[in-house]
């Protein structure tokens, strides 16, 4: 298909990590009509082995570049002609952000500013500047962002709405606040077509063994303790990857400009009985007897500033949009287990950081 003879031209950034892989996936094959262009720095988490089922589709590009730089983003949208962008690129561990609180504040927010200024200077013109071919796709700004900008919920029954204030405790999620209010403001003062949606946990195949549920998973295998933050009372509230990306597809395409749509699974699981579950099931797979794996627990000092307590009221995107989670935890969780044991190599790769050579070998730079 020629450049041209495509419906939409989406840049999707972050689309070699975690969430952005799975995008990007339903993306190019939902969409043959659109052509996705994945911007990626490819930091430590950034894996285009996630995307080798993909990779040579006519529909998907891949470009490697840093989100901050402006002339970078520029050429990108002159020549693959962007029209809409869904933006994932960001640091997204919070202990990261407590060892290092700069790179996130460098990538999260300037990062998101260098794309929402290079979106308003190619989408919206400038006063008696050149007018808007009538014909072409109404563009949109959509930042993907994460329920940890409302802060912490007590040990009670009530759940974030679109309408809690936000109150960020880490730096991380400092700094996707400071970017979701920069995305808001260019709209406000620009009027720039954005959409937000603010996402709980997410788990399933390709996230960073850094993560609970993945570190988990491979330490589970490899007999090495379970370092448990505190007691283990943080409750979090856990959706599977791909009803997320099927809830930002729907975003996307159905969503309001200038709404904002919190998802959550409606599962909420104090860390502690979560692995446990775990265990349980990851020990029946490995062939162990029953609770083998229970005497890794290590109890360890808590995270700092660690939230107690996130639960997503996701009633809005389900009323609005018609969205539903599909997948119930148990099965989720089983199938997320058996994908991490049977994908060695993949989890090799990414713990010895050979996956790192990747692009290399692909794109010979
Ligand atoms: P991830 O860490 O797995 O992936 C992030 C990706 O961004 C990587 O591919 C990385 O190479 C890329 N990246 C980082 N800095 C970049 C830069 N300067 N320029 C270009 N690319 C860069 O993250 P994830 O867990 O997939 O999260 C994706 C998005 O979803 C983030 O914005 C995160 O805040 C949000 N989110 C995550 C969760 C979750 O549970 N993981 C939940 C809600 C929202
Ligand atoms: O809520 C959405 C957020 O979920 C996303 O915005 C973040 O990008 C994503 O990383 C995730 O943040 P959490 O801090 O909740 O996820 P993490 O997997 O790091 O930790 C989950 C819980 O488990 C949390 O209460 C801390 C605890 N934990 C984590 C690790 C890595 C442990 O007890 N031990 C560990 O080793």
């Amino acid at each position: 298909m020629s450049k041209g003879a495509f419906q939409r031209n989406i840049l999707i950034t972050g689309g070699a990590g975690f969430i952005g892989s799975h995008v990007v996936r339903l993306f190019v094959n939902n969409y043959p009509e659109y052509r996705i262009i994945n911007l990626d720095k490819l930091t430590y988490a950034g894996n285009l082995q996630n995307l080798t089922d993909i990779e040579d589709k006519p529909n998907y590009t891949f470009a490697r570049g840093d989100i901050r730089d402006a002339e970078m983003l520029a050429a990108l949208f002159r020549d693959y002609s962007i029209d809409s962008v869904i933006h994932l690129a960001a640091e997204s561990h919070v202990d990261r952000s407590i060892k290092d609180p700069f790179t996130f504040a460098e990538t999260n927010v300037m990062g998101t500013l260098a794309l929402l200024e290079t979106a308003r200077r190619s989408w919206l013109p400038s006063p008696g500047g050149e007018i808007r071919d009538e014909a072409a796709p109404a563009p949109l700004f959509y930042h993907v962002s994460t329920d940890e900008v409302y802060g912490e919920l007590g040990f009670d029954n009530t759940l974030f709405t679109e309408e809690t204030r936000y109150d960020p405790h880490s730096p991380y999620s400092a700094s996707k606040a400071a970017s979701d209010h920069f995305v808001r403001a260019y709209h406000d003062t620009y009027g720039l077509p954005v959409v937000i949606s603010n996402c709980s946990n997410n788990y399933g195949p390709y996230q960073f063994p850094e993560k609970l549920i993945p570190l988990f998973i491979n330490n589970i295998r490899n007999k090495k303790p379970l370092p448990v933050y505190g007691k283990g009372e943080n409750v979090r509230d856990w959706l599977y990857v791909e009803d997320h990306a099927r809830a930002i597809d729907l975003v996307f395409h159905r969503g309001k400009v200038s709404e904002t749509y919190n998802i959550g699974g409606f599962n909420e699981w104090k860390n502690i009985d979560l692995i446990k579950t775990m265990i349980k099931v990851a020990d029946r797979i490995l062939g162990n007897p029953e609770g083998t794996s229970l005497e890794l627990i290590t109890y360890v000092t808590d995270r700092a500033g660690h939230d107690l307590r996130y639960a997503i009221d996701a009633t809005k995107i389900q009323k609005e949009l018609g969205w539903e989670p599909s997948l119930q935890f148990e099965e989720g969780i089983e199938k997320t287990i058996r994908w991490y044991l049977d994908n060695l190599e993949w989890l090799a790769n990414v713990t010895s950081g050979d996956y790192l050579h990747y692009y290399e070998q692909m794109y010979g730079e």
